[in-house]
């Protein structure tokens, strides 16, 4: 694991909290703000050291730095990660505490960063953040989620039609069903899709109950027989291994920092033949949405955030056709973006 002074080496900033009456440890990095100041959601993880934790914000705010200039909004990279333990898990008055003292951290940023929802921070860890600070956005009532399942939508919808297919009929299967995950779900029922499930919490059989889905075990979600796989809970799900051991033609999700290894990975999956799309051109729904919102003041619909994501996917196909794998013409388009 690489140490601190390597990570922060990758970044603009990178800033360590710790406040002693709640105990809570978080990380905040800042990518590249060339575009504009730094947004990005945070998250809420346990991690193995801070080290690990610093390291995956630096990967996250490069991903935030690469999202929005891919889809053309002005501003630069940043991520929050917050350290859960056990004592977190367990103690909701004391991690609520710790979202506050978090808040707190933001303000002393001077409002450089802007953050809302990710992977373990919902609407309703956001509205504890904004008892102290208005830094935080995606409340109760924000359509983050259901603008970035929309996203995911339209690129599996474009990835069909790329392979000569449509998404009605096909079956997908959805790895992890939280905010954003469960709303894809749905969405993709609705346009009338096959859908399956998969997630590790209970809640994930319980939607496939309500959807009248079939339910797949975790361990086995990689290797569904499916037509597309949408992950939409934590990255690094892909390596040499995994993509395999894959059964499906196309790849796209809303997880954040999806491959191991960036460009080798998505050229694996070429050579295998699976049509994979790069996380972050597929899942900017809530980054055009939230940052929207911070712009006028309120969120625009959820129509305006898929319209932006469809726009972004057929231009990186397009750009795809001249024999680049979709990754690198994502990353091409954004590296040229950045550079503007
Ligand atoms: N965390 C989400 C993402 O990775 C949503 C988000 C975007 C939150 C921008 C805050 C700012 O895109």
């Amino acid at each position: 694991m690489a140490d601190l002074t390597e990570i922060a080496g990758r970044l603009e900033g990178l800033h360590l909290f710790r406040d002693q009456a709640s105990g809570l440890r978080a990380v905040i990095a800042v990518h590249d703000t060339r575009r504009g100041p730094p947004r990005g959601g945070t998250r809420l993880r346990a991690y193995a050291s801070l080290a690990e934790a610093a390291d995956d914000a630096a990967r996250l705010a490069q991903g935030m730095s690469y999202k929005f200039a891919v889809h053309g909004v002005p501003y630069g990279g940043g991520k929050g990660v917050i350290l859960q333990d056990e004592a977190g898990a367990k103690d909701r008055p004391l991690l609520e505490e710790r979202l506050r003292a978090y808040g707190r951290c933001l303000e002393r940023l001077g409002g450089h960063f802007a953050t809302g929802p990710d992977y373990g921070i919902s609407s309703r860890e956001v509205d504890v953040i904004r008892e102290v600070t208005s830094l935080a956005i995606g409340e109760h009532g924000s359509q983050a989620g259901p603008a970035t399942a929309a996203g995911v939508r339209v690129c599996l919808e474009a990835g069909f039609a790329r392979l000569g297919l449509e998404l009605a009929g096909r079956r997908i299967l959805v790895q992890g069903v939280g905010t954003v995950g469960g709303a894809l779900a749905r969405q993709l029922q609705a346009a009338g899709a096959s859908v399956l499930i998969s997630d590790p919490a209970p809640a994930g059989v319980a939607l496939a109950a309500e959807l009248g889905v079939d339910f797949v075990a975790p361990e086995d979600a990689l290797w569904a027989d499916v037509d597309a796989l949408a992950p939409c809970a934590v990255g690094g799900v892909f390596d040499g291994a995994t993509i395999a051991g894959l059964r499906c033609r196309l790849v796209a999700g809303a997880a954040n920092d999806q491959l191991v290894g960036g460009a080798q990975a998505a050229d694996a999956f070429a050579e295998r033949g699976v049509l994979y799309l790069p996380d972050f051109v597929v899942n900017g729904g809530a980054a055009v949405l939230l940052t929207a919102r911070l712009e006028n003041g309120s969120e625009p619909e959820v129509e305006v955030a898929e319209a932006r994501i469809r726009a972004t996917i057929a231009e990186v196909l397009r750009r795809a056709d001249g024999g680049l794998t979709p990754y690198a013409a994502a990353v091409e388009l954004a590296e040229e973006r950045l550079g503007d």
